[in-house]
């Protein structure tokens, strides 16, 4: 295709109006973030100076809260359990068994009846009679009042447990605790300490020893402090936390706000009314013949150059990771049916759970981060022609020896931390313990640079010559935004977003509100803004480039989806930050925005759906396997995320007793393997037979099985787990609270199902094992030579 055909098609007045529209959208949503930013710093929970008893003793100090916090980080408590809800569901969520203990032993303060031991004594309420020290908690039970007295004075003492609890103002320096509240957490201080330095293996729990005495009961702190948060009033609000009354625990008067309820229905109606429209835009814009002039600059085998013969490597180390991940949570799924040992072996000690974890979660940055990295590196020198800048092929093997020490050194740091052999440095080479930015600062720096560089190379393989760049640059500023642009313009997106997972940067932020909102902006604006804009970038280049779609129609159809993803994606941050502290603002805002996100991904499935039958008309084509790959992308983002993420857990009143449970386990891996490890699969397919060249064998045979193997996998996870576990705890939230369906009392009732995953993680597994082979076949295969 000429240039001048390329720049006609370049001018369609559509896309023209549609590149403005994104940039404004873009600038809105992230100048709206800023704002949001500063009001969530300004509305996040206030860290008094200290606790203190009416006699003005001191029970908890501002100072040993937020050491706690380090505490915290620094055993991985988020990857045994959660603390608001956010991380493992595997233990107890600290912040809402504490919340429920406050509430039992303040009441029997109050009832003077602090020689019955807990739990006799039972509360009016199920959940209050939950999670003793002893770890195990025992089943719910509601003893009745033998007399009518009996049920007023009980009644009586709960209201003013409930007054006392919501009462407590953290707006002041120095909090004065009623008495009954200042002797429930003094109780609750010894508890929690000598549950984190107790051996409780019908719990999987040993003992978090990176915590000496003091760090464990300034941590306890901590988790009191989060309960406290979760029940005390904010100023001028009687009826709203600074959780918004998260979690739900009627026993000390947590019920849902109207604000909750009311951004319910009126994101419901929002929700319809944006679906009509966008099905009008696809209608009227994107639904056309494609008469438009096709490209087919991929469709041509090219010889290879240097750097992409160096990605190959890249390709195995992906699937390597990808089966050590699968191994880590094969253990972990076990773990949830037999705490004590891995079939008879202790595994407890060496391999405990939040190192699972921690690997587990980080495993997918890796090896999708790695597959996109490497097809990316690869197919950008397609793109340009075949050329590339010189020295591109060293640069891209330092990358991988940099990426791989800097991956091998962050896993190692992970558990030497959690193991305590890393103290004094646990923040900077240890555990950071964040969920998903485990790795300690020092790698995350290097990380970050890692990505940078990524994006650098890109950069210079798309444009590998001083007449390409210019050219580039010139399209770039005259308003000729190509696709080209585009993917570049998603590396550096990637890049920059992980850069505010390290605010602050030298040190650990002492409100665990801003540090998790913070951890959001690279976990959400990661997969739902930067993933979903490579994703669609890229999946739109290769149908154009493959001559599949005209370059006029692919471009209009990016740029309306990534507005809707920049609409959606960036305020629907505020989906992960209804309960963990942050304004009220954030209700309305995460789900309203946020269910925008499904908008773009019915998008893709519809044009899936007409791509998919456009290729079964074509005679030969030879990139079926990993357009196979990219379908899945589509079906499982619609779905995995779209339907499960959108669907089920979004809507705030939902989302209020959802949240913390096993649907959210559904939701991610569905989404976070199914759109995005599916599509660096596919990419890395797409490498593999272009590198073959033409006419080659190319056997698709195992690379479909292992695909199907996937698909079949999830969806047994889904029939035979996650859903029979996850409907049932969503339930047990709303029946009994949120402590006790996170509660072993509860996940003894799901162990038949928790065996069952089992089944899935063989057929899953047989297709990672099938698909590394295939890979290992496939790059020992001389590619048919060509002329460079
Ligand atoms: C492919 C895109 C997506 C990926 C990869 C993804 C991934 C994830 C992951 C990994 C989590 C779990 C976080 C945790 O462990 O706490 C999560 C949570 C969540 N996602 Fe997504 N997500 C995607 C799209 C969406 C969309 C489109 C929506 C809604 C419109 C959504 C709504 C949510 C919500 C509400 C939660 C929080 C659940 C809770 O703990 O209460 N996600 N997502
Ligand atoms: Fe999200």
């Amino acid at each position: 295709m000429s240039d001048a055909e390329l720049a006609q098609s370049s001018v369609d007045p559509v896309s023209n109006v549609l590149k403005w529209l994104l940039l404004v959208v873009a600038i809105l949503c992230f100048g709206m973030m800023i704002w949001a930013t500063v009001e969530t710093y300004d509305e996040a929970p206030p860290h008094p100076q200290a606790f203190v008893d009416r006699s003005g003793n001191v029970v908890m100090s501002g100072d040993d809260i937020v050491a706690g916090k380090g505490g915290f980080q620094k055993a991985d408590l988020m990857d045994y359990g959660s603390i608001y809800g956010m991380g493992s569901y595997f233990g107890e969520d600290y912040t809402a068994s504490a919340l429920v203990r406050l509430g039992v032993l303040t009441k029997q303060a109050l009832t003077n009846s602090a020689a019955t031991p807990p739990n006799t004594k039972a509360p009016g309420n199920k959940s209050l009679a939950v999670t003793g020290p002893g770890g195990t908690p025992p089943l719910p039970t509601t003893a009745p009042a033998s007399s009518i007295p009996e049920a007023f004075a009980d009644a009586a003492a709960t209201a003013t447990m409930q007054k006392q609890l919501q009462g407590i103002d953290l707006t002041q320096q120095r909090v004065v605790l009623p008495d009954a509240v200042a002797q429930a957490v003094r109780g609750l201080q010894g508890e929690l300490t000598t549950k984190l330095s107790t051996v409780n293996l019908s719990a999987g729990w040993v003992p978090a020893k990176s915590l000496n005495p003091e760090l464990r009961m300034q941590t306890a702190d901590f988790i009191i402090y989060s309960a406290f948060t979760t029940v005390a009033r904010r100023p001028n609000h009687p009826n709203t936390s600074w959780t918004e009354n998260w979690p739900f625990e009627p026993s000390v008067g947590n019920t849902p706000t109207t604000n909750t309820f009311q951004w319910t229905w009126i994101s419901f109606c929002f929700t319809f009314f944006a679906m009509g429209f966008v099905l009008w835009l696809y209608r009227a814009y994107l639904d056309h013949p494609d008469d438009a002039p096709m490209e087919r600059g991929l469709a041509v085998y090219r010889a290879l150059t240097p750097s992409q013969k160096k990605t190959g490597k890249y390709f195995l180390v992906v699937a390597l990771v990808f089966l050590a991940s699968q191994g880590a949570g094969a253990i972990m799924a076990h773990s949830y049916y037999e705490r004590e040992t891995f079939y008879g072996i202790q595994l407890n000690y060496i391999l405990p759970f939040n190192f699972l974890r921690s690997f587990h979660l980080q495993a997918p940055i890796i090896w999708i981060g790695l597959g996109w990295i490497a097809s990316g590196l690869f197919i950008a020198p397609a793109i340009a022609g075949g050329r590339e800048a010189k020295g591109q092929g060293f640069l891209v093997d330092l990358l991988f020896w940099v990426s791989l020490f800097v991956v091998g050194a962050a896993l190692l740091g992970n558990y030497l931390g959690i193991q305590g052999v890393i103290d004094k440095g646990w923040f900077w080479f240890g555990n950071q313990g964040l969920s998903y930015i485990q790795l300690g600062r020092f790698w995350q720096i290097l990380f970050f640079v890692a990505l940078l560089s990524w994006s650098g190379l890109m950069f210079r393989a798309l444009w590998p010559s001083r007449d390409t760049l210019v050219e580039a640059t010139r399209q770039f500023w005259t308003g000729a935004i190509r696709l080209e642009h585009l993917i570049w313009a998603a590396t550096i997106n990637v890049a920059v977003l992980y850069a505010f997972g390290m605010i602050p940067l030298t040190g650990i932020e002492k409100s665990f509100t801003i540090t998790d909102f913070w951890r959001w902006w690279v976990v959400h604006l990661w997969v739902e803004q930067s993933f979903e804009f490579f994703a669609v970038a890229m999946s739109a280049y290769l149908l154009m480039s493959l001559g599949l779609v005209s370059r006029k129609l692919a471009e209009r159809s990016v740029y309306l989806e990534l507005i809707l993803i920049f609409l959606g994606g960036v305020l629907g941050t505020g989906h992960h930050l209804y309960w963990g502290g942050g304004p009220g603002m954030w209700v309305p805002l995460g789900s309203m925005f946020s269910f925008i996100e499904v908008l773009p991904l019915v998008l893709l499935i519809l044009e899936a759906i007409s791509q998919h039958r456009l290729i079964k008309s074509q005679a030969v084509f030879d990139y079926s396997l990993a357009y196979l790959y990219l379908l899945g992308s589509a079906f499982w983002n619609f779905v995995g995320a779209g339907v499960f993420g959108g669907g089920t857990l979004n809507a705030p009143l939902v989302n209020y007793y959802e949240h913390g449970t096993f649907l959210t386990l559904n939701h991610a891996h569905t989404s976070l393997f199914g759109a995005f490890g599916l599509l660096a699969l596919g990419l890395i397919y797409f490498c593999l037979r272009y590198r073959a060249g033409p006419n080659a064998k190319f056997d698709e045979r195992w690379g479909r099985i292992a695909f199907w193997c996937y698909n079949i996998g999830l969806a047994m996870w889904i029939f035979l787990h996650f859903f029979p576990i996850g409907w049932p705890q969503l339930n047990a939230v709303y029946e009994h609270g949120f402590a006790w369906a996170r509660s072993q009392a509860f996940y003894n009732t799901t162990l038949f199902w928790q065996w069952m995953r089992l089944p899935g993680d063989v057929v899953f597994s047989i297709g990672g094992l099938l698909m590394a082979w295939d890979f290992i076949v496939k790059l020992r295969q001389r590619p048919v030579e060509l002329k460079a």
